[in-house]
This record gives C-alpha cells, sequence and structure tokens, in this order.
C-alpha cells in the first residue's frame, strides 16, 4: 500500500503536480469547440459553422432503429460488428468503390469515423513514427497521432491549388521515420478534392516509401464532380490502405455514431484487438439503422447531395460577388473563402462577424495554422439560412470598408477588433 502510494506522488512530482499524463495535458482543446462555447451563449444566430448535415435522418433509417429497439435487438454484437451489417459494407464497397473486401476479415464497425480513425493509428503506431496528413484538416487528425505516441508531420496545401495535395510537397516531407499518410479528400475544410493523377502519384509515393495510407472517405459521397478512384485501388495500395468511411455525413447520421474501416486483414485484426478492450462493439440498434440506409437509403442521400450542391453554388456565387476570393469546391459541405481583403485576421473576422451580424463560421486556423486569412462556412443549413447569412456577411464588410475610409480621413489607425478573454482560444 505504502510502495504504491510513494509511486503515485513521485508520478504527481514527475507532472509538475498533475495527475493529467504530459502528452495529454499538452494537447490543445479544438479551437472550433471553444469557438461554438460563444456561439451557443447567443440568440438567433445563423450558423455556418455546423459539421454536420442540417437534415434529419430519414425516416426508414431511423425507423429501423427503432424496430431494433421494439424487437429486442438489445444487447452486444460481435466485436467485428454485425455480419449482415459487414456483408452490406463489403457489398456497397464492390459496387460503389471497385474495392472487394472479405466480411469476415477485412471489416470492422466502429462507432463513428472518429473510433475507426483512432483504432488505425493506434494499431500502426510506434512511439515517434511520423504520420503525414494535409492541413488545413479535421482537427481532430494531430491529437490523435499524438495520442498514440506518434508524430503529426504537417504538410501544407494551399489556395492556388484549389487545396489539392500537391504529392511533390507530400514526397519532401517523407523521412526514415515516416509510417504512414493520412488523407482526406474531399476534405474538411476546405471542401478540396485529389484528381486522378495527384492520387496516382501519391499512391506511388505510398509504395516508394512502403507507408500505409490512411484514407479518411467520410465525405466521398458528396462529390459533385467526378468521383476520383479511392487511393485504394490504384497498383499496390489494397494491401497499404486503410479505407476509413461512416455513415455520419451521407446519410445524415451523425448522432447514430457508425463507422467502418476495411482494410488487410492483420491491420483490421489489429484494430480489432484495441476495439475489443476499449469500445467492444458499436450499438447494436445504430449498426441496424446502417444496414438499412445501405439497403435502401441511396435515393434519400441523391436528393441530400442534390440539395448540398444548389447551395454550394449559391454561397460561392455570393462570397465572390463581396469580394471574398473562394473556388467552387467539389465535395463536402465546406467553402473556404479567402478573407484577407477585409483586413482581419481570421479569427477576428469570426468574432467581429458573430458579435456584430449574428452569423457563426470558423477561423480557418481551427484546422491548422496555414487556415489564416480563411473561414469555414458549412452549407449543412438551409437556402435561406445561407442567403440571410450571405446578406449580412455583406452589410458587414461594407461596415468594415466604411469604417476604414472614416478613419482614413480622421488620420486615426484601423480599428482594431477586441476579443473577450472567452474568445482568445479561436
Ligand atoms: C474529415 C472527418 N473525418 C472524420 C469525422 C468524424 O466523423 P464521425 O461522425 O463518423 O465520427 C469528421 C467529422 O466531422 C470529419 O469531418
Amino acid at each position: 500500500m505504502n510502495g504504491s502510494r510513494s509511486r503515485h506522488n513521485n508520478k504527481k512530482e514527475n507532472t509538475e503536480n498533475s495527475f493529467v499524463a504530459p502528452h495529454i495535458a499538452v494537447l490543445p482543446k479544438s479551437g472550433i469547440r471553444d469557438f461554438f462555447e460563444l456561439v451557443n451563449s447567443m440568440d438567433d444566430v445563423i450558423s455556418l459553422g455546423i459539421g454536420e448535415p442540417d437534415f434529419v435522418t430519414p425516416w426508414n433509417i431511423r425507423e429501423s432503429a427503432i424496430y431494433s429497439l421494439e424487437s429486442g435487438k438489445t444487447h452486444y454484437t460481435s466485436n467485428l460488428g454485425l455480419l449482415s451489417l459487414r456483408k452490406a459494407i463489403c457489398g456497397y464497397m464492390t459496387s460503389d468503390y471497385d474495392l472487394d473486401y472479405d466480411p469476415q476479415h477485412e471489416c470492422i464497425v466502429t462507432v463513428g469515423v472518429s473510433e475507426a480513425l483512432d483504432l488505425a493509428i493506434r494499431a500502426i503506431t510506434s512511439p515517434g513514427d511520423e504520420v503525414i496528413y494535409h492541413e488545413p484538416c479535421y482537427v481532430s487528425y494531430s491529437p490523435e497521432i499524438r495520442m498514440a505516441h506518434g508524430v503529426p508531420v504537417a504538410v501544407n496545401t494551399y489556395e492556388k491549388n484549389d487545396f489539392a495535395l500537391d504529392p511533390a510537397d507530400l514526397e519532401k516531407a517523407v523521412t526514415p521515420r515516416t509510417k504512414a499518410i493520412l488523407l482526406n479528400f474531399p476534405c474538411n475544410p476546405t471542401g478540396a478534392t485529389l484528381s486522378y493523377e495527384q492520387t496516382e502519384k501519391i499512391a506511388k509515393i505510398a509504395v516508394r516509401h512502403n507507408l500505409v495510407v490512411l484514407a479518411d472517405h467520410i465525405y466521398t459521397e458528396l462529390t459533385y464532380g467526378e468521383k476520383t478512384p479511392s487511393i485504394a485501388t490504384f497498383p499496390g495500395m489494397k494491401e497499404r490502405t486503410i479505407f476509413l468511411h461512416g455513415f455520419s455525413k451521407a446519410f445524415a447520421m451523425t448522432g447514430f455514431r457508425l463507422g467502418y474501416a476495411c482494410g488487410p486483414a492483420e491491420l483490421i485484426d489489429a484494430m480489432m484487438k484495441i476495439h475489443q478492450y476499449s469500445m467492444l462493439c458499436a450499438p447494436i440498434m445504430a449498426q441496424e439503422a446502417a444496414l438499412e440506409a445501405l439497403r435502401s437509403g441511396r435515393k434519400d442521400m441523391l436528393a441530400m447531395k442534390a440539395e448540398y450542391r444548389d447551395r454550394r453554388n449559391v454561397i460561392v456565387k455570393r462570397l465572390n460577388e463581396m469580394g471574398l476570393k473562394c473556388f467552387l469546391p467539389e465535395g463536402a459541405f465546406y467553402v473556404f473563402p479567402n478573407i484577407t481583403s477585409s483586413g482581419l485576421s481570421s479569427s477576428d473576422f469570426a468574432v467581429k462577424l458573430l458579435m456584430e451580424k449574428k452569423v457563426a463560421v470558423v477561423p480557418g486556423t481551427a484546422f491548422g495554422a496555414c487556415g489564416e486569412g480563411f473561414i469555414r462556412c458549412s452549407y449543412a443549413t438551409s437556402m435561406e439560412g445561407i442567403k440571410e447569412a450571405m446578406d449580412k456577411m455583406e452589410e458587414f464588410l461594407r461596415d468594415l470598408k466604411k469604417i476604414k475610409i472614416n478613419h482614413e480621413k480622421d488620420g486615426k489607425p484601423a480599428c482594431r477588433v477586441q476579443v473577450s478573454h472567452t474568445c482568445r482560444g479561436v
């Protein structure tokens, strides 16, 4: 007892009087979360900040979850997930992605893509291994890698390339410690996609340097132009790619928390071990609902996609018309306009727009330092809301211009935004 106490005390001293492990203590909290605490404290905000579909899950999918409960399906499933669902997922992989996976050994059902990503990173990463990803990117990537004691290596993407990952930049980041490349196209937060040629070049880099590829395909169904084949389909890639996907975005099922991973049996088996000891299995009613989504959800999915496409066209046109340069993204439900013409930083722009016009957008810096000069606007909100938000943003820019002109006349320095303490983390 005494022995364990003194070990415990030593531990506290070593971590500067904290019980929290140092590698967790240093993790920053998500910039999106901080910002939305502020948004949530205000009334009547039009939010272009949300990263989830505004549509309610189609009724037949909800009904199958209800039926699962009604019929007493309230127990654990196999650790890998219901075999019927794994078979349906593998069927979908064949029909929609031209990839054949064995439902018994090459597919695991997870709690969202979030868990699939965590399992994949933990399954492949030894302490000090480098994982390359592209920035601006989804907020979880770097923390996930660090939580697995890996080293996150960000490769910037640029507006001049419509935020596609330049394969040459990627290859420059490869070192003898590189273990994997993490890709997310269509991309959150930029909406960027990769061309066939770019994907092929990245595949060749992965093969040349013997790297694993984690392909986060969560937005692939929401591709408005021609869908680029998954990197897993290129020569030498299926055996080194973990295909991460889920139901949150395409089927409007964020609250169901259902995702999956397909990949080589050895890697899926390693992921299964972590899943088995941490999560055990995904909830059965969500699995039943996901099965229904794959059986009959395509029509609703395509209808939602058509609506997103219309909204994208409107928002991109309006942003460009008001002087916020924005390329036409081919995927996801985000646009990433350049706001440097406003003279404000990303954070100041977002806070001031929220305070003055009650429109919420996310500062580009929430997705990596190279997001400075940009904001993320989600068009997963009604067309009416988008139009109103665009009117208000236009008004906001007009007001800014007037203030600037008046200050120039008075010879005063241009106005600076006062950011309260609550906003500093944005
Ligand atoms: C790129 C990306 N990957 C993964 C996720 C997590 O999705 P899920 O709801 O399936 O956990 C998100 C959620 O926004 C995302 O944008």
